[in-house]
C-alpha cells in the first residue's frame, strides 16, 4: 500500500485524500520512516499536485493540530505571511502599525532555518522578549494593546513541523503545492480571517522566477476561497536583500528606525507601506488609498512606533539593551559608478557564515552579528565609499566583493 501510493505519485497520477491522509499521518505517528515520506516528497516535488490534492493535504496538515477561534477578539484578524527572503524584517513594522490602528494582530511567527534568522529570532535578540506566550496570555495582550508577535505554539499544524524539518534536508522545500499547503494550513489553523502573503522572488528566495510566484499566489487564493478567507498577494524582488541590514539585531534596530520615521523612500520602507495598507483596507473594509494614508500617518505621528515600545514592553523585552557586535570590518567601493547589483543569495551565505542564522537546528544563533550596507542599489558611489559594514564575532571574514557587488 505505502509502495503503491509512492509508485502512483511517482508516474504523475492523482493521490486519494485517504491515500494522503494514510501517508502524512503514518509519518506524524511514526508508521512511515523518513526515506519513504521523503521519497514521496520528491516524487510531489517533481511531478506536481493537482488542486483536489493540495485542498486535502492543506486539510489534512490543519486537521493534524489546533485550530486557534480568538472567538473573544473583536474585529477582523488580519494575518500576513512572506515566503522568505534575506533582511525581511517586515513583520517588526507592519504588526505595530497596523495594531495602532485598531486592527488585532496577533502574529504566530517562525524561526529561521537557512540564511537568517526568522522573526522570533530577531525579536529574540531583545534581551528579555518573550515568545512563548500561552493562548491566555495572547488573549489579555489582545485585550490590552491588541498586538502579540510570538512563537507558534506546539499544537499549530505540528504536521509541518516534522514535514518541513524533512523538506529543508531534501532539497523539497521549492515545491509549490508543497509551500501552499504549508503556508495556507499555518494561516487558517492560527485563526485569520484575511490574509496577505508577499511572495519573493529572486535569487535569495525560494521561487527563482514570476511564473512560480503567479502560480504559488493562484493556489493560495485558491485555498483561501475553500476555507472562506479573503487572501491577497503580492510578489517582491528577492534578488537584493531588503533594506540596509541583515542580522537579527540589526534588523531590530533598522525595524525602529522605520518605525520612528529616520528611514524613508527605499524599497523596504514602501514594501511595509504596501502590506500593512493591504492589512487596514482587508481589517477596515476600506480603499487600499484610504488605508495607505492611515499607515503613513501612524508613521508620522508616532503611535506606530509607541505601539512597538508597547509591545516590546508586554513581552518583557528592552530595547536599550540590544547589543551588536563591536567586531567590524568595512567593505569599500573598488570603483566608482552606479551601483548596480547587490546579490541577496551570497549576502544571505555571509550572514550564515558570520552565524546570523542556522544550518541545523541545533545551531546557536549570534544575535550581534551581521551585515549593515551603507548604500543601496541605483545608489552612485565613488571609488573608497564604504558599502557595507561586517559585524563579526567568531573570525574575520571573507567577503567575496566581486559576487555581491557590481558597480557600473
Ligand atoms: N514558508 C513556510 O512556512 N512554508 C514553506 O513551505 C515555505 C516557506
Amino acid at each position: 500500500m505505502i509502495l503503491d501510493i509512492i509508485n502512483k505519485k511517482r508516474l504523475g497520477e492523482e493521490l486519494t485524500y485517504k491515500e494522503l491522509d494514510t501517508f502524512f499521518n503514518g509519518y506524524l505517528e511514526g508508521t512511515i520512516p523518513d526515506y519513504q515520506m521523503s521519497s514521496l516528497l520528491m516524487a510531489i516535488c517533481i511531478n506536481g499536485m493537482s488542486d483536489e490534492e493540495i485542498f486535502a493535504l492543506t486539510k489534512i496538515f490543519i486537521d493534524s493540530g489546533d485550530v486557534l477561534e480568538f472567538a473573544g477578539i473583536d474585529g477582523i484578524k488580519v494575518d500576513k505571511h512572506s515566503t522568505g527572503g534575506i533582511g525581511d524584517k517586515t513583520t517588526l513594522v507592519i504588526a505595530p502599525i497596523v495594531a495602532s490602528l485598531g486592527i488585532p494582530v496577533v502574529k504566530m511567527s517562525g524561526r529561521g532555518l537557512g540564511y537568517t534568522g526568522g522573526t522570533i529570532d530577531k525579536l529574540e535578540s531583545i534581551p528579555g522578549y518573550r515568545i512563548d506566550l500561552s493562548d491566555d496570555e495572547i488573549m489579555n495582550q489582545i485585550k490590552d494593546i491588541n498586538v502579540v508577535i510570538t512563537g507558534q505554539t506546539a499544537c499549530l499544524v505540528p504536521m509541518d513541523k516534522v514535514i518541513y524539518a524533512l523538506r529543508d534536508v531534501t532539497a523539497t522545500v521549492s515545491s509549490i503545492p508543497l509551500i501552499a499547503s504549508s503556508i495556507m494550513s499555518k494561516k487558517i489553523a492560527g485563526g485569520a480571517d484575511k490574509i496577505i502573503i508577499d511572495i519573493k522572488v529572486g535569487n535569495g528566495a525560494l521561487l527563482q522566477t514570476r511564473e512560480e510566484a503567479d502560480k504559488l499566489s493562484e493556489l493560495m487564493i485558491k485555498i483561501g476561497k475553500v476555507y472562506d478567507r479573503e487572501v491577497r498577494t503580492i510578489i517582491s524582488d528577492m534578488d537584493a536583500p531588503l533594506g540596509y541590514s541583515i542580522g537579527n539585531s540589526l534588523e531590530v534596530l533598522e525595524a525602529i528606525d522605520v518605525l520612528e520615521g529616520k528611514e524613508r523612500d527605499n524599497p523596504f520602507v514602501d514594501l511595509c507601506i504596501e502590506l500593512a495598507s493591504h492589512m487596514v483596507s482587508m481589517g477596515k473594509n476600506i480603499s487600499l488609498e484610504e488605508a495607505k494614508k492611515l499607515v503613513i500617518g501612524s508613521i508620522e505621528d508616532g503611535s506606530a512606533y509607541q505601539k512597538f515600545l508597547e509591545l516590546v514592553k508586554h513581552q518583557n523585552g528592552n530595547i536599550q539593551k540590544i547589543k551588536v557586535s563591536e567586531n567590524t570590518v568595512t567593505v569599500k567601493a573598488k570603483s566608482s559608478g552606479i551601483l548596480k547589483k547587490i546579490n541577496a543569495l551570497e549576502l544571505g551565505k555571509l550572514s550564515l557564515a558570520l552565524g546570523a542564522g542556522k544550518e541545523k537546528i541545533t545551531d546557536k544563533i549570534d544575535y550581534t552579528v551581521g551585515i549593515k550596507l551603507s548604500k543601496l542599489i541605483g545608489d552612485s558611489v565613488k571609488k573608497g565609499d564604504v558599502l557595507a559594514t561586517i559585524y563579526y564575532n567568531k573570525k574575520k571574514p571573507d567577503v567575496s566583493y566581486d559576487k555581491i557587488f557590481v558597480i557600473q
